[in-house]
């Protein structure tokens, strides 16, 4: 499916609106899918990977049909929110490929939105083709804009070269959000003057609660910043009012009357969000993850395989889908050795 395909041809593979939604056992129906098109990356934030990484060997990855073919049948099946993570998505080689075949069923209406989380390195290659492809609003990973500390929390980050994307986003028509993980004793003090920085140039900001997930070199419990501890010391410096802003994920908005923008606040450990979960991870081996925080999963690579026909593939998604957890039990304390999961944020995608 590389290079454009005709008009006939994107007709035929358009998705027919109807099919049976995904309903989990707790009556949550599953309309977001989150891509980990890669685990690899091009840095090594602390808090994310251990400096020497064991990546998967290249030939276990599905291909990029397969991908299209797999987030096709989800979005037959009601997902109507996609999201290309990592890893980093953009270091994935020819990417740009499936958004573009992706981009088919933004024009059909079957599919609502197409995003990214993205750290930024590749954007100012990107930002347009992105936006071409119909990607209208993507996520930018930053948690400093001191350039010795970026280097510092990424270990292989150049910081200007983030900004640059960004830059080139905004150009692009993008609509930019940061998320920024909130560290202990690393970016408290920088918290307000990001949110300055964001909404001066017109785009939200999320913080994130560092989560127990997959080996790291450090200490979780010396990263961990409670975001309740952070909205408090905020609302001495900003007039943070709750806000019904959503956008289909797990993070809760306030605006700040003061900068005119929207704070964000995902908070998987002061405060579960679990009840109102509407996600699935799938990886870029075909494993379809339930939940972030839990180890069970199901492998799609097998029922894609085994035949053109997507039958025994929708009974896999079925079945899995009626396995959907609660929630996660994710807890950091000094007496916890083990993460949560351990697999990385990598591997199942942000
Ligand atoms: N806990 C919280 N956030 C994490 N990220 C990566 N690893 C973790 C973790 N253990 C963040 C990245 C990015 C998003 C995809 O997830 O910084 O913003
Ligand atoms: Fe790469 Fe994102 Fe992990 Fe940092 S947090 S190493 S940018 S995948």
């Amino acid at each position: 499916m590389s290079g454009p395909r005709d008009k006939t041809e994107r007709q035929a593979a358009m998705v027919p609106p109807s099919s049976t939604p995904m309903i989990d056992p707790f009556g949550r129906s599953i309309s977001y899918l989150r891509v980990s098109v890669t685990d690899r990356c091009d840095f090594r934030c602390v808090y994310c990977m251990s400096e020497n990484m064991t990546f998967l060997p290249k030939g276990d990855l599905l291909s990029l049909e397969e991908l299209d073919r797999l987030c096709s049948a989800f979005i037959r099946r009601g997902v109507r929110k996609l999201r290309l993570t990592g890893g980093e998505p953009l270091v994935r080689r020819d990417i740009m490929t499936l958004f573009r075949n992706l981009g088919r069923h933004l024009e059909s209406g079957a599919l609502e939105e197409l995003t990214v989380t993205t750290n930024g390195s590749q954007l100012a290659r990107f930002a347009d083709e992105l936006a071409a492809c119909g990607v209208r609003r993507i996520n930018v990973s930053l948690d400093t804009l001191d350039a010795a500390k970026f280097r510092q929390i990424t270990r292989w980050g150049a910081l200007g070269k983030v900004l640059e994307g960004i830059d080139a986003a905004q150009r692009a028509g993008l609509k930019v959000k940061i998320n920024a993980v909130a560290l202990k004793d690393f970016n408290e003090e920088e918290l307000l003057p990001m949110i300055r920085w964001a909404h001066g140039r017109d785009m939200d900001i999320t913080f994130i609660e560092v989560m127990p997930l997959g080996e790291i070199d450090g200490q979780r419990a010396d990263q961990y910043l409670p975001l309740s501890e952070v909205r408090a010391r905020l609302s001495q410096a900003l007039t943070l009012e709750g806000s019904s802003h959503r956008t289909g994920g797990p993070a809760r908005y306030f605006s700040s009357a003061e900068t005119g923008g929207r704070i964000g606040f995902i908070t998987p450990l002061t405060h579960n969000f679990c009840e109102s979960c509407n996600r699935v991870r799938l990886t870029c081996t075909g494993t379809l993850y339930m939940c972030l925080g839990q180890e069970d999963a199901a492998d799609l690579r097998k029922p894609l395989r085994a035949s053109e026909s997507d039958e025994a593939l929708m009974e896999a998604i079925d079945r899995a889908i009626a396995r959907k957890p609660k929630g996660h039990d994710f807890v950091i304390d000094r007496t916890t050795r083990q993460p949560a999961v351990g697999r990385h944020m990598s591997v199942t995608g942000g």
